[in-house]
């Protein structure tokens, strides 16, 4: 006799063998009574669901949110308050990779939140960058498509980045992060994260601020080069995962300091640079971070797929006291992640366990793919509409953040022409950066560069002497270093391509 448990269907029967299954006779063939066989390579053959279309590889873990700071006057947010102690769930990743990519590869990082605070999920979804490679979310499919693979090749194609980039003069600013030191981190718990749009929050007396939100290492930065990251990758593909869960399971928690900058909303209409634009920081000069909290990551998940796999987050998800901005490229996320999540994970994904919020829920949507709690919980199966008269869940006033004053016509407007896209760079490339960190950022661009037309490489180049001379200068000696070199007065520019500088 055994005390371990009996193993059974999935309708709970116990099964008598495991090993051997049903034939006719000692050779065979099979016989189709047999279930437990048939349900086990059916359900092998349905183990995989969609993959993200972006962010496919991940890491991720369960933390708490602590609030240390005071920004009451700002939010009514209660995951805000002094002394707020939120469990959340956190997932990074890297954006362009199939589930199976190496981990070491240079690319941006995914930094995703999900805080299960009272008031339902509030879930933050930014990046190890504060900025992004487009403005328009008309343009971020594009983008995307210029980092998947050739439709021919079935390999990526950096002729196709460089087009795209050299073509889309806004992508410069995250280009320039992306292939300088930041752009490829030792492991999670060594680079920052951001929520990178322009987010507000609102208190009860309905006053609304614009928020940047920061998430700053208390680990410190490290990052590999090329150079270090192929080594890894030669001997482990998993490094992040490794990585994250040792610390974690060693009970080393890795903790994140807790940010904001604050704009009152009506100074957006006179700030020097549109704040609301993706391509762009908030000078600390100007927008001091504020101390709110911090977060650690102190668990790791029991089991990844049901936790981190199926994990849903959404910029859709606010809370009271906490909303959205004009952000075009926010505003296209709100709709754009929970129909992600309908199509991945199937429509009641918020059934989910790890999507389940930690508070009561109660709503009148019903019925549908996955739906196994019903959809009014109530407490009254009579109210599975609204309005009703048998006690069903009502309107929250409170939750109503205040009005949003819009103007302007409706239009489609030119979001390239007349925008600064280059001074932002140039404080990070002249200020910010010293110059071995601008040798290595001039050197990663040229072996990026690998194989890229001419044209393009010029066109690119010219974006960079714009931001500043040496910059450009810096990419065209290491793509001559590099063997990739090219004389500029001899090839054909089209108009797309700036004036070469003065
Ligand atoms: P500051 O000197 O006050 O801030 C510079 C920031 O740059 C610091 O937050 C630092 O982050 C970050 N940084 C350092 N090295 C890199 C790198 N290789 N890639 C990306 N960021 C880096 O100046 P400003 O606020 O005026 O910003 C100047 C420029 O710094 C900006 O144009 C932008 O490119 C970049 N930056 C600005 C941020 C902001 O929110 N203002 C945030 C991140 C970058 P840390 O403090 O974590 O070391
Ligand atoms: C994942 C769309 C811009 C960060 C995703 C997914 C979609 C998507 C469809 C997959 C979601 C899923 O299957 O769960 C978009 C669109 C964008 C945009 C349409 C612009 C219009 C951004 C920006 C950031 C960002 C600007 C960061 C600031 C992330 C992260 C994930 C993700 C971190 C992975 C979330 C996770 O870990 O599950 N995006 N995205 N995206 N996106 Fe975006």
């Amino acid at each position: 006799m055994t005390d371990r448990p009996t193993l059974t269907t999935t309708a709970g029967s116990p099964i008598p063998d495991n090993q051997n299954s049903v034939s006719a006779g000692e050779r065979g063939p099979l016989l189709l009574q047999d279930y437990q066989l048939i349900e086990k390579l059916a359900h092998q053959n349905r183990e995989r669901i969609p993959e993200r279309t972006v962010h496919a590889k991940g890491w991720g873990a369960h933390g708490t949110l602590k609030i240390t700071g005071d920004i009451s006057r700002y939010t009514k947010a209660k995951a805000l308050q002094p002394g707020a102690e939120v469990p959340m769930l956190a997932r990074f990743s890297t954006v362009a990779g199939e589930q199976g990519a190496a981990d070491h590869e240079r690319d941006v990082r995914g930094f995703a939140l999900k805080f299960y605070t009272e008031e339902g999920n509030w879930d933050l979804v930014g990046n190890n960058t504060p900025v992004f490679f487009v403005r328009d979310a008309y343009k971020f499919p594009d983008f995307i498509h210029t980092q998947k693979r050739h439709p021919r090749t079935n390999m990526r194609s950096p002729t196709a980045m460089w087009d795209f980039w050299s073509l889309s003069p806004e992508s410069l600013h995250q280009v320039t992060i992306l292939m300088s030191d930041r752009g490829l981190p030792v492991d999670p718990m060594h680079m920052n994260g951001y929520g990178s749009h322009t987010y507000s929050l609102w208190n009860d007396a309905g006053e609304r601020f614009w928020v940047k939100f920061h998430f700053k290492t208390e680990q410190g930065h490290k990052h590999y080069s090329n150079a270090e990251a192929e080594q890894i990758v030669g001997k482990t593909r998993e490094g992040y995962q490794e990585a994250l869960y040792n610390t974690i399971e060693e009970g080393r928690f890795p903790r994140w300091k807790m940010q904001i900058q604050v704009m009152p909303e009506l100074e957006a209409e006179t700030c020097s640079f549109n704040p609301f634009d993706l391509t762009k920081v908030w000078p600390h000069a100007d927008y001091p971070p504020i101390d709110v909290g911090h977060f650690e990551l102190n668990r790791n998940p029991d089991n990844y797929f049901s936790e981190i796999e199926n994990a849903a987050f959404s910029p859709s998800n606010i809370v009271p006291g906490i909303s959205w901005s004009p952000d075009k490229m926010l505003q296209a996320r709100i709709f754009s992640y929970a129909d992600a999540h309908r199509h991945r994970l199937g429509t009641h994904y918020e059934q989910i366990p790890v999507n389940r919020p930690k508070c009561p829920v109660h709503h009148y949507n019903r019925d549908g793919e996955m739906n196994v709690y019903g959809g009014s919980i109530s407490g009254d199966v009579n109210a599975y509409y609204e309005p009703n008269s048998f006690n069903g869940a009502v309107e929250q006033p409170s939750a109503k953040e205040p009005p949003l004053k819009v103007s302007g016509n409706a239009d489609r407007y030119d979001h390239r022409t007349g925008h600064d896209d280059y001074s932002q760079v140039r404080a990070l490339f002249a200020e910010v950066m010293d110059d071995g960190e601008r040798q290595r950022l001039c050197a990663n661009i040229a072996g990026a560069m690998a194989g890229v037309p001419d044209y393009i490489k010029e066109r690119q180049c010219r974006h960079f002497d714009l931001v500043h001379p040496d910059y450009g200068a810096g990419v065209r000696k290491a793509l001559a270093d590099a063997g990739e070199g090219y004389d500029p007065n001899g090839i054909p520019v089209d108009e797309n391509t700036p004036q070469a500088a003065e």
